[in-house]
């Protein structure tokens, strides 16, 4: 029989906003937690793929396919069959692979960072998910990522994401992820944060990510 897979992109039209980082962070978490994870890499940026070829062999392995192409839609179902979990990570510029990555999704993580320019900014990936998902069933969750603790700017940009949250229907997380320098540490190892420092605050951050959107 085959697998039962969830498919997870990660997208925003912004870039910088902690794409990659959660991409390869949950695709680690997703394989230390047993599972077969395909990370797909469609930004031409290849983040994803650097992360994957910087990581030693024997550590928790998860498959990685490039395809910056807007061909994934139709390419997926066949890619995704011996998987229990695929995460994709978008490019920001690349509208049509992005859209294309959206449509092989069942659900979606966009990542935004705590100001009101980069939260406006977000804007165009709703409006896509808003049209797609006029055709079919998606899950939005927003994350808040590279949170700087106490700052009036992650206030505001807590209310404005509320506001835009609730107008897509989309889930706002209580997980936040914080700006810690474990996070870039980690990524320029090949590592997830919870192999880098198992006890830091950023593993607490990814695991409680990874509890919260519920892929096990
Ligand atoms: N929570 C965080 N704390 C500190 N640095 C972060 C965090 N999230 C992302 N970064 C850093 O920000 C930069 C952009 O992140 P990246 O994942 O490449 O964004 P995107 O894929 O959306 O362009 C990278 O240098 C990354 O290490
Ligand atoms: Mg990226």
């Amino acid at each position: 029989m085959p697998k039962q897979h969830r498919i997870l992109a990660i997208a925003n039209s912004k870039g910088g906003v902690g794409k990659s980082t959660l991409a390869t962070n949950l695709a680690v978490e997703a394989a230390l937690a047993g599972l077969d994870v395909l990370l797909v890499d469609t930004d031409p940026q290849s983040s994803s793929a650097v992360f994957a070829a910087t990581r030693d062999e024997g550590r928790p392995a998860f498959g990685l396919v490039q395809m910056n192409q807007p061909i994934l839609h139709r390419e997926l179902p066949k890619l995704c069959e011996p998987y229990d979990l695929v995460v994709i990570d978008t490019g920001a510029r690349e509208t049509r692979t992005f859209r294309s990555a959206l449509m092989a999704a069942d659900s979606v993580l966009v990542p935004v960072t705590p100001s009101a320019y980069d939260i406006w900014a977000s804007e165009d990936v709703f409006a896509v998910i808003d049209e797609l998902s006029a055709t079919r069933d998606f899950t939005t969750r927003v994350v808040l990522n590279q949170v700087v603790p106490r700052t009036k700017v992650a206030v505001e940009a807590m209310e404005a994401l509320e506001e835009i949250t609730e107008e897509q229907g989309a889930k706002l997380l209580d997980t936040r992820i914080h700006s810690r320098v474990a996070w870039k540490m980690a990524s320029g190892e090949g590592l997830s944060v919870t192999e880098y420092r198992p006890r830091s605050p950023a593993a607490a951050e990814l695991r409680a990510l990874w509890a919260e959107l519920d892929l096990a």
